[in-house]
C-alpha cells in the first residue's frame, strides 16, 4: 500500500467515517505460540506484504541475549513494524506490534493501552502459559475484547474441550467456539465453521491461502462423511451437540464488553483458519473506543484532538539522540504542523514530520484520526503516558507499571560522569526500558525490570549514548508495591518501621520494596489501613 494512497485517504475523510473505518488491535501470545507467524499471515492476506519472512526476521531472537549489536539492530528494525496498517474489506486495520521476547513484557502491557481489541494466540499443545495469563490480566483491567486463536492444530495437542475449560478457568473469562476442529495432528482434517455452516478442509500450505472451503447444507449432509470419513463426521456431530448444550450462542455485545471470547482453531504457519479469523475480526471487532482521562471520558468523536504516548523508541544511531514517541490518537483529528498542548510540561509543540508506520515503510502524514498511531520525533520532551490536547488540561489514565521481578542497585563507576549517568538513566526509564526507584531518604537508585536482558541493554546504552559507566548489584527484593492510605498515622508508623525498604517511583509515589512474600503478608496484616497495590494502576481509582 503506498503512502500517497494513505495520505489521499486521510485528507478526504470525515472524522466519523475515519473512526468507523478503523480497527486497531494487538496480537498477544506466550513466546513461541505463533504470534509472529499469525501477524505475517494477516499482513499477507491484507496485501501489506508480498513475501513470507518479512516480519519474522524482525523478531528479537531468544539467542540474542548477549549480542548487543543484534539487540540494537533489531530494536531499530522493530520501529518499522511498530504499527502495521493495511486495508481489508474497506476497513483500515492497524496492528500494533508487541515484542515477542518475554523480557520486554512491560512494552507489551503498555501497548495494550493503545489497542481497542486483541487476538490471543494459544499453542494447542501448551494451552494457557504464564505469559498468556499475565497479558490477559492486563486486558481484563480494561475489559478489552478478545478473540482467541488456537494455533498449531497440525500438531498433536490437548483435547479441544479441555482447552476451552482451561481457557475459561485460567483466564477468568467465558469462551464461545465459532469454528470447531475435526481431528488434530496427523489426523487433522480441518475446521467446521459453526455459524457459516461450511467446512474448511486442511491442506498443509505455507505459501497460499487455503481454498478448499466446502459449504454443506446441514450436518446431516452425506458430503460431510464423504469428505472427512463417517467416523470423523459422527464425532463432529456429537461434539457440536455438546457445544450447543454447554455454550451460550455468540453474543457480540458480550464480546465487546470483554465478557466472552470467540474461539477459532487453525494453523498459522499453514495459512489455515486465518481467513475465517480475519473476516470475523472485521465483522465483530470494535472501531476506536474512547479513553478515560483524569477529568472526563473522552469519546473518539469529540471534535478536539487528544492522544497519549504509549511507547518511546530511541534512535539507533548514538550520535543522534532523538527518539520517536508513539502517540495513539483518542479523539479529533491530528494535523501536521499544528500546535498542540503538552499537558505535563504545560508547553505547546508542533510536529513537522509526524510519521505513520506502514508494514514496510515510514512516511510523513498530514492528518491522522482516532485509532491511528503516529510517530513523533522527540528530543527528550516525552515520557510514556504523556497527553497531547488542543489546549485542555487533562491527562489520560491507565498506562500501568507492574512490579518488576528483578531488582538491581545502580552504581556509578566513574565519579566524573555522574551527571551523564543521571541523565541517561532518567531518559532510559522515561522510555520505559526499566523502572527506577529512589531509596528514601537519599539518592540510591534501584532499577527494576521483568528480565535480565534489560540490564545488558541499559549498561550498553549508558556507555554508548551517554558515556557513563555503571555496574549493577543484585538486590534481593521480591516485589515492589505502591502504597496508599487514608490513615496518616499508619503511614507514618509504617514509614518509620520500614525505613530501609521505602522508595519513591519516578512520579514521586511511595513504594515498599518487600524482600519476601512472607514479609509482605506480615506488613499487610500489621497495617490494615494501608493499601498495597501491585500495579501503578491504582491511580485509576483516585
Ligand atoms: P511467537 O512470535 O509467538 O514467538 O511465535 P512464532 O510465530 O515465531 O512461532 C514459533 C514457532 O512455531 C516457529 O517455529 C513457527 O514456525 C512455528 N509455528 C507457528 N505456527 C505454527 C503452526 O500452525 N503449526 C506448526 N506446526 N508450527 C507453527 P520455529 O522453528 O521457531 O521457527 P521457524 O524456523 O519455523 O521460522
Amino acid at each position: 500500500m503506498d503512502s500517497f494512497f494513505f495520505n489521499e485517504l486521510f485528507t478526504t475523510m470525515s472524522n466519523a467515517d475515519a473512526i468507523a473505518k478503523r480497527r486497531t488491535f494487538g496480537i498477544i501470545a506466550h513466546p513461541d505460540a505463533g504470534k509472529t507467524t499469525l501477524t505475517e499471515k494477516l499482513l499477507l492476506f491484507g496485501g501489506a506484504i508480498q513475501t513470507a519472512g518479512a516480519v519474522k526476521n524482525n523478531k528479537i531472537k531468544k539467542t540474542a541475549t548477549s549480542d548487543f549489536m543484534e539487540i540494537e539492530k533489531q530494536r531499530g528494525i522493530s520501529v518499522a513494524t511498530s504499527v502495521m496498517a493495511f486495508e481489508y474489506r474497506d476497513k483500515q486495520v492497524n496492528i500494533l506490534d508487541t515484542p515477542g521476547h518475554k523480557d520486554f513484557a512491560e512494552d507489551t502491557y503498555r501497548t495494550l493501552t493503545a489497542v481497542d481489541s486483541v487476538i490471543l494466540v494459544i499453542d494447542c499443545a501448551n494451552g494457557v502459559e504464564t505469559q498468556t495469563e499475565k497479558l490477559m490480566e492486563v486486558c481484563r483491567m480494561r475489559n478489552t475484547p478478545v478473540i482467541i486463536f488456537v494455533n498449531k492444530m497440525d500438531r498433536e495437542g490437548k483435547d479441544a474441550f479441555s482447552l476451552l475449560d482451561e481457557l475459561e478457568e485460567k483466564l477468568s473469562l467465558k469462551v464461545r467456539p465459532l469454528t470447531w476442529p475435526i481431528g488434530m495432528g496427523d489426523r487433522f482434517k480441518g475446521v467446521y465453521n459453526i455459524y457459516g455452516k461450511s467446512l474448511n478442509l486442511f491442506q498443509a500450505s505455507k505459501t497460499k491461502r487455503a481454498e478448499d472451503v466446502v459449504s454443506i447444507d446441514s450436518l446431516n449432509d452425506p458430503l460431510l462423511d464423504e469428505l472427512v470419513t463417517p467416523q470423523f463426521g459422527n464425532e463432529l456431530r456429537e461434539e457440536l451437540d455438546i457445544i450447543d448444550g454447554v455454550y451460550d450462542p455468540f453474543d457480540r455485545n458480550r464480546y465487546l464488553n470483554g465478557e466472552v471470547a470467540p474461539v477459532f482453531f487453525g494453523s498459522a504457519v499453514n495459512n489455515f483458519g486465518v481467513q475465517e479469523l480475519l473476516d470475523t475480526f472485521i465483522d465483530i471487532s470494535p472501531s476506536p473506543i474512547g479513553r478515560e482521562s483524569d477529568s472526563r471520558f473522552v469519546e473518539p468523536d469529540d471534535k478536539k484532538f487528544s492522544g497519549f504516548v504509549f511507547k518511546i523508541h530511541a534512535n539507533l544511531d548514538p550520535k543522534h539522540r532523538d527518539r520517536i514517541a508513539f502517540l495513539r490518537i483518542v479523539s479529533g483529528k491530528f494535523e501536521r504542523n499544528k500546535f498542540y498542548h503538552h499537558v505535563r510540561l504545560d508547553k505547546n509543540f508542533k510536529f513537522p514530520n509526524p510519521t505513520s508506520f506502514m508494514a514496510q515503510e515510514k512516511s510523513v502524514i498530514d492528518e491522522a484520526f482516532p485509532g491511528d498511531v503516529v510517530g513523533l520525533y522527540d528530543t527528550g520532551n516525552f515520557k510514556i503516558g504523556d497527553t497531547l490536547t488542543e489546549g485542555e488540561d487533562m491527562m489520560f489514565k491507565g498506562i500501568p507499571s507492574f512490579s518488576p521481578e528483578i531488582f538491581m542497585e545502580l552504581e556509578n563507576l566513574d565519579p566524573m560522569k555522574s551527571k551523564q549517568l543521571d541523565k541517561g538513566i532518567h531518559q532510559l526509564t522515561d522510555e520505559g526500558v526499566a523502572q527506577m526507584f529512589v531509596m528514601q531518604p537519599g539518592n540510591r537508585k534501584i532499577v527494576g525490570t521483568v528480565g535480565m536482558l534489560q540490564f545488558e541493554v541499559i549498561q550498553h546504552r549508558l556507555i554508548n549514548e551517554y558515556g557513563a559507566n555503571c555496574r549493577f548489584t543484585p538486590k534481593n527484593y521480591y516485589k515492589a508495591c505502591w502504597l496508599t492510605s487514608d490513615s496518616t498515622q499508619q503511614l507514618t508508623d509504617f514509614t518509620r518501621a520500614k525505613a530501609n525498604y521505602l522508595a519513591k517511583d519516578k512520579d514521586g509515589n511511595l513504594v515498599f520494596l518487600a524482600e519476601t512474600q512472607f514479609l509482605l503478608t506480615m506488613a499487610e496484616q500489621d497495617y490494615p489501613e494501608i493499601e498495597f497495590h501491585f500495579t501503578s494502576e491504582f491511580k485509576l481509582k483516585k
